[in-house]
């Protein structure tokens, strides 16, 4: 018995000692990618301040880049994650009060923290969708800048996000793409302005900024990487997925009201709440670009 309680003894210290190797690595890989600084030189953008450039830039923050869902309505910042597994993850307060980056942030950093998902410092920021973003011409960007920059400011002093080991797994897992600077390509030509007709050029560029983060590169859906656990699978929206047989006014009543044409709502997780503000226009135009894409099964 003493022998058999022994060797036991044993295999729990081995295992116990290999679960804490594991964890080191995993924090170890982990760490390292949260610290690499990487030397991204942002273009130079020409930011106006006249008020069409700065009606332009509300539209691409509230209804085309639902910044306000992690930055909040006042772009001051929110908690957005608080799980001691998972981790603390603020999105920063963006306006120009006490905490906030607005005063700090140069146009280029707005350009690498926007387009490339990188902080100041050049470390890769968490969670935030540059991969999306990546696809803003330089006019929106600049639209965005004018924006932000003149907001009110708000006082909110926000800690510092802390990165918990259920994520540090999933990332070094590959299951989580939490730093999307990795998955950006940074040396890509960005356009310099997108002609906004309700046409499927148009729609093309939205569903890039505004849709494929979430239905897939090539829309066709399936479940979002970074989302949490909850979220149901993106629908497939290429003529493969049961949008195929919805009319123009069905995909309208969708992104304006969240109902289906059966009358259903749609989850939450899809932000049709952001998209309602879509002009009509862009409404048609990406309902033209999907009937343009290749079907492609879930
Ligand atoms: C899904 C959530 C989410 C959305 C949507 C989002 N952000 Fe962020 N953003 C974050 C998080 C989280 C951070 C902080 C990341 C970190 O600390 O590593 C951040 C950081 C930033 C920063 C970096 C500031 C700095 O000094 O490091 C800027 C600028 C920014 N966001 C602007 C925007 C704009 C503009 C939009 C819309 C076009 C947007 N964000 C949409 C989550 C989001
Ligand atoms: C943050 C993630 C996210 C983004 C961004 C997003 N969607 Fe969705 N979408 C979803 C999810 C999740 C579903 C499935 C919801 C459900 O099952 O109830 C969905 C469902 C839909 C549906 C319903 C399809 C059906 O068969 O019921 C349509 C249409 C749709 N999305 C269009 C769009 C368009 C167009 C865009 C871009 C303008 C977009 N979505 C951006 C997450 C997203």
């Amino acid at each position: 018995m003493r022998r058999v309680a022994k060797w036991l003894g044993y295999l729990a210290g081995g295992l116990a000692t290999l679960v804490l190797l594991l964890a080191a690595g995993v924090y170890g890989a982990s760490e390292a990618r949260y610290r690499k600084e990487w030397p991204v030189v942002a273009k130079p953008v020409t930011v106006q301040r006249d008020s069409a450039t700065i009606a332009r830039g509300a539209h691409v923050v509230h209804a085309l880049g639902g910044c306000t869902s992690c930055h909040g309505d006042n772009l001051a910042g929110t908690k957005m994650i608080d799980d001691p597994a998972f981790g603390r993850i603020y999105a920063l307060n963006l306006t120009r009060g006490k905490g906030g980056v607005g005063s700090t942030l140069s146009d280029a950093d707005f350009d690498r923290a926007i387009r490339h998902g990188l902080a100041p410092t050049g470390r890769a920021l968490k969670i935030m969708p540059s991969t999306d973003y990546a696809n803003l011409s330089d006019e929106d960007l600049a639209a965005v800048i004018a924006f932000v920059r003149s907001i009110p400011p708000v006082d909110n002093e926000l800690p510092l996000s802390t990165v918990g080991p259920v994520a540090r797994a999933l990332m070094v897992a590959g299951k989580i793409p939490l730093l999307e600077a990795e998955h950006i390509d940074h040396e890509r030509l960005h356009v310099l302005s997108v002609s906004r007709t309700p046409m499927a050029g148009y729609g093309a560029y939205l569903a890039s900024v505004s849709c494929k983060g979430c239905h897939g590169p090539k829309l066709n859906g399936g479940r979002i990487a970074n989302g949490p656990p909850e979220w149901p699978p993106a629908a497939n929206l290429t003529p493969a997925g049961p949008t195929k047989t919805w009319t123009e006014e069905d995909f309208r009543r969708l992104l304006r009201e969240g109902k289906r044409p059966d009358g259903s709502a749609v989850n939450a997780a899809m932000p049709w709440r952001h998209f309602r503000n879509m002009t009509d226009d862009e409404i048609t135009a990406i309902f033209f670009y999907l009937r343009t894409v290749q079907p492609v099964a879930t």
